[in-house]
């Protein structure tokens, strides 16, 4: 059962138990887990808790689909994600929404405002994960968008705006060389080319469109305007240190930094391991191991924020005793501005060419992803910073170093972005693991952003 009394008599915790929740919620001290909430027996403070409940619940439901018995991976296209879409528009329909499968693969669902056809206020993250990934990356923020409009449907609660969440179809990128995929077709900006590229069994994405049951003749179809948006808010798990070194349940976050991805290719000669002497050999995987070097201890020895990432590596033909003769590998490139980020690419590449020509082997380097870091607009960061603060918790705003769906939507709509403090600032890896008390704290906070939502001044 959902239910808040912070949101049904409109008061606010605060108001309610000043005491408790200020000395319980707010740094330094530790947020309380749901036990200890509960022995407290202070009903409001219960019968919050219980958004978290609900939340936690559905992201195990969620995660249970999986292609991988034991791990959980849920990849763009495949029968688990059309598995997964059903759950979700199931939750939405349940919630008061309308709902539907777009032309990607998102899920959206629509819960209209005081009149029908108003502009909505965006909530979405996606559903799809890495490989062997964490089960809150993506679903925490599908989840409780939808959590929080189940609780207003059940007040008959309408705004003058409507609300709309998408579960976006993929963000990761696992399956395909290109990522964002889900909020690029809504935001208008797909690339049709991409539709071509094939995934590591030779699948076409457009083969796979069809295999899902889907037309990629009308990607087109899931593109929104931008005077269909009033905004677009993501909730999700911060994935790095922060929020727990500094005790908060949640941040507002500052911008996305950018990101560039390749996929470099490098070719050699296959040959006989026994019988090549060492000085004869073109060895593709030495080279690439020498390349995979080179990029790490480029980006050790800057000291402001660069990362850079091999993901990824193949090696073929792939046997003990043959040299390997041709290497694919990924590289993902992250930095705090998109100057900084342009010119460590641009010096990576530059030694990655030095070495392919020192031992004399082809190059291919292709960038597969480009984007720019998305700053958070002021007046969405001021209304989250207002709904964290009326919820007895310090405001802290952070950068986020992940990518996010926001990325794309900011080519038709204002981005905010709420954060969750997660564990350890583990992410995509199966110790990914968010507080009940937290996702409770993130959901609160949602919802009272929503409710107090004011659309930018024209
Ligand atoms: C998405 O999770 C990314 O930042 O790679
Ligand atoms: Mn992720
Ligand atoms: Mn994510």
């Amino acid at each position: 059962m959902l239910t808040t009394r912070l949101a049904r008599d409109g008061a606010g915790l605060n108001s309610l138990a000043p005491n408790l929740y200020r000395l319980t919620l707010r740094p330094p001290l530790a947020v309380p887990r749901m036990e200890s909430l509960t022995e407290m027996g202070a009903g409001n403070a219960v019968q919050n808790v219980s958004l978290g409940e609900e939340i936690v619940r559905r992201v195990n439901e969620l995660a249970a689909i999986s292609e991988d018995g034991d791990k959980l991976t849920r990849i763009f296209l495949t029968k688990e994600l059309r598995a997964a879409s059903d759950v979700i528009l199931g939750w939405m329909r349940e919630a008061g929404m309308s709902a539907h499968l777009d032309a990607i693969g998102n899920v959206c669902g629509r819960y209209d405002g005081e009149q029908p056809g108003a502009p909505c206020l965006m909530l979405g993250s996606h559903y799809d994960t890495v490989r062997d990934a964490g089960k809150w990356d993506g679903p925490l923020g599908v989840i409780t968008a939808i959590v929080c409009v189940s609780d207003l449907n059940r007040r008959g609660k309408r705004l003058p705006f409507a609300i709309e969440v998408v579960g976006f179809a993929d963000e990761e990128g696992v399956r395909f060389a290109s990522t964002l995929l889900g909020s690029r077709a809504m935001a208008g900006t797909f690339d049709e080319s991409v539709l071509n590229t094939r995934d590591r069994d030779g699948v076409s994405m457009r083969d796979a469109l069809l295999e899902f049951g889907l037309d990629p003749d009308h990607i087109g179809a899931a593109a929104r305007a931008r005077r269909e948006l009033l905004a677009y808010l993501e909730l999700h798990i911060e994935q790095g240190p922060v929020l727990e070194a500094r005790n908060l349940p949640v941040g507002v976050v500052s911008a996305i930094a950018g990101a560039t991805r390749l996929a470099a290719r490098l070719t050699g000669m296959a040959g006989h391991a026994g019988t090549v002497p060492m000085a004869l050999r073109r060895d593709a995987l030495t080279g690439a191991a020498e390349c995979i070097g080179a990029i790490e201890q480029f980006c050790r020895t800057d000291e402001d924020g660069l990362v850079g990432t091999v993901g990824y590596i193949q090696a073929r033909p792939g046997a003990t005793n043959v040299i390997p003769g041709e290497v694919s590998f990924t590289i993902d490139m992250r930095a705090p501005t998109d100057m900084h980020r342009k010119r460590a690419v641009a010096d990576v590449v530059r030694q990655i060419e030095a070495i392919a020509k020192r031992r004399q082997l082809a190059l291919q380097l292709d960038v597969t992803h480009e984007n720019r870091t998305v700053p958070c607009a002021p007046w969405l960061k001021d209304q989250i910073a207002q709904a964290i603060a009326a919820e007895g918790l310090s405001t802290f705003e952070l950068p986020s170093g992940a990518g996010h769906d926001g990325m794309a939507m900011i080519d038709i709509a204002d981005v905010g972005m709420i954060f969750v403090r997660c564990r350890g600032g583990i992410s995509h890896h199966p110790d990914e693991h968010v507080e009940l008390a937290d996702a409770d704290a993130g959901a609160r906070v949602l919802l009272r952003v929503i409710e107090h939502f004011k659309p930018r001044a024209a």
